[in-house]
């Protein structure tokens, strides 16, 4: 991965910002900085995924005024950069993980999830589709003064909503500490409330779950054996009776 550095040295528009703070990211350059004394993230897209930063400069473009997401300021194209506003808080990955925090609060965190992806597919869906967020990890999320705002886009797609939420479920169930108790409860919670809010149904939730764990192998080569494991008790037994060790 490059260094935010190389972009701010060798581009004059960027040569006045200063970093605050890098991101770990999977493949592009994301940086917290300030310019003109403006909070900004610059998001530095790896060469081959120019298509990923017109999706999620589209996403922003479109639904920022209505939906918990960053406001998008400029699409760089001729550097491949998107420069956008900064939303400060925790990472809802941390949140969600932190032994100290307690499990209502937790709870209460992943109905307002729950909440942020009626708000999205509801706010991208037509008569014959929906639009997905893609990407739907806790890593993506940040919770700021009580609000969730979600980041990342340039995976967004058309598809079934299911499939959003199977994601999010496998993220809660496969980020460290993996498949606890804690984890089975709070998908059932998530899945609860998007179900009791959203217009629509999401069928065969246990069948996304199981698929989208065993997706998740290629990014967790090491755990293979147990994601197998738990899609294959998911997918026979459902999410309820999955968690009970037997
Ligand atoms: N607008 C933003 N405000 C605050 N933090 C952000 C913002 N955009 C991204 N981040 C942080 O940077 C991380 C990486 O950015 P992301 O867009 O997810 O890149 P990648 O797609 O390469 O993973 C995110 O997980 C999040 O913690
Ligand atoms: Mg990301």
């Amino acid at each position: 991965m490059r260094d935010i550095q190389e972009l701010i040295k060798n581009v004059e528009k960027y040569k006045t910002m200063l970093v605050q703070r890098s991101f770990k990211s999977k493949k592009n350059t994301v940086a917290y900085v300030v310019s003109n004394g403006q909070p900004r993230i610059l998001k530095w897209f790896v060469p081959g995924l120019k298509q990923n930063m017109d999706i999620e400069y589209n996403v922003l473009k479109i639904g920022f005024s209505d939906l918990a997401i960053p406001s998008p300021f400029e699409k760089d194209t001729e550097n491949n950069v998107l420069v956008m506003s900064y939303i400060m808080g925790e990472n809802v990955c941390d949140f969600i993980n932190n032994p100290a925090t307690a499990l209502e609060e937790k709870k209460k965190v992943v109905c307002l999830l729950a909440d942020w992806f009626v708000h999205f597919h509801t706010f991208f869906k037509n008569e014959d589709e929906i639009r997905l967020r893609g990407d739907a990890t806790l890593k993506n999320f940040i919770l700021s003064r009580g609000r969730i705002y979600g980041v990342d886009f340039e995976e967004s797609r058309i598809g079934r909503p299911g499939a959003d939420c199977a994601t999010l479920c496998v993220s809660l169930l496969s980020t460290d500490p993996m498949f606890i108790d804690e984890k089975f409860q709070l998908c059932q919670t998530f899945l609860d409330a998007y179900r009791k809010s959203a217009k629509w149904d999401i069928e065969n939730s246990n069948a996304e779950i199981s698929y989208a764990l065993l997706e998740r192998i290629q990014w967790r080569p090491k755990d293979e054996e147990l994601l197998r494991k738990y899609a294959t008790r998911i997918k026979d037994k459902g999410l309820q009776v999955a968690r009970h060790n037997f």
